[in-house]
């Protein structure tokens, strides 16, 4: 396995491949390595003759505040761990290569960013998709891998990739839980053990919904009432948001009919998680 840091290298390197005629899979990352990655280079690997992640941590979908300064960072230990998934190459550049001083082109996808984690983090999916877009010019994928744990994420890289005709195949892959139902992220390692046991209400909200959706309650409000409740419980959880949304639209949901998202974002201390439930009614 190899590590890349130059843009040019990259490139030349993959086009060396898609001429022969090799299928190319990507993964983009920020790092922090986890079983959640994993399962899309797993896929990857499955699907395609080379395999490409990408590790950085990209400062322009970080606002001001936010955890970009302390972001975990371990090369080594991320390396080691792709190379056993069977990763054949690692593009890791520095910010500098990423972003020169002349840098001044972004990409906006309207409407899918403006909701939800939008709202709270204004910026920042201009930054993921600004950048995604440039992974996908450096390492020309023939199919890039995004998990469900960044729902709106992936649906705007999605929306995205079907505007901006990207000539590549989109793969969806399920959320990767801790046994006890916590969705893995990079930055689980920033709770402490009073924390760790708090943010399982993430996922036990998400149950919660589930429960009252398939025993027949159909009005958001009265389910998102039961789940503040709950989430009020916990002395060191603080909502930032909650709701019901249409899976492609992202749009509130008064009144579910056939399916909904449920997606929260809670902050656990001072470790802002998200986690997220798609619910379909279930037919007979
Ligand atoms: O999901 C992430 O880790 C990041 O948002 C991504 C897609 C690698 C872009 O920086």
């Amino acid at each position: 396995m190899e590590i890349i840091t130059q843009v040019k290298e990259m490139q030349k390197r993959v086009e060396v491949y898609r001429n022969a005629g090799k299928s190319v899979g990507f993964v983009p990352t920020m790092g922090a390595l986890h079983e959640g990655h994993f399962s899309l280079m797993r896929q990857a690997r499955k699907d395609n003759d080379l395999v490409i992640i990408s590790i950085f941590v990209n400062p322009l979908q970080f606002g001001p505040g936010e955890d970009y300064e302390c972001y975990p960072k371990d090369l080594d230990r991320d390396r080691e761990l792709a190379e056993e998934v069977g990763v054949d190459i690692i593009f890791a550049p520095p910010p500098k290569e990423m972003y020169p001083q002349t840098s001044s082109t972004f990409v906006e996808v309207e409407r899918l960013s403006e909701g939800i984690c939008g709202r709270d983090r204004p910026g920042h999916f201009r930054g993921v998709a600004t950048v995604v877009t440039k992974l996908f010019n450096i390492t020309k994928p023939h199919r890039v891998y995004f998990g469900q744990k960044d729902y709106q994420q992936a649906l705007i890289i999605k929306r995205m990739i079907e505007d901006l005709n990207f000539d590549m195949e989109f793969v969806l892959m399920p959320i990767i839980r801790e046994e006890d139902g916590l969705a893995m992220s990079s930055r689980n390692t920033y709770l402490n053990q009073r924390e760790r046991e708090q943010a399982l209400i993430l996922y036990r909200s998400l149950k919660k919904a589930e429960e009252l959706l398939d025993g027949g309650e159909r009005r958001s409000e009265v389910i998102l009432e039961e789940i503040r409740e709950m989430i009020s419980k916990e002395d060191i959880a603080q909502i930032d948001y909650i709701g019901l949304y249409h899976p492609e639209t992202l749009a509130e949901i008064e009144t579910v009919e056939q399916e909904a998202l449920i997606a929260l974002a809670v902050r656990i201390g001072k470790t802002r998680l998200i986690d997220n439930l798609l619910w379909r009614k279930k037919s007979g």
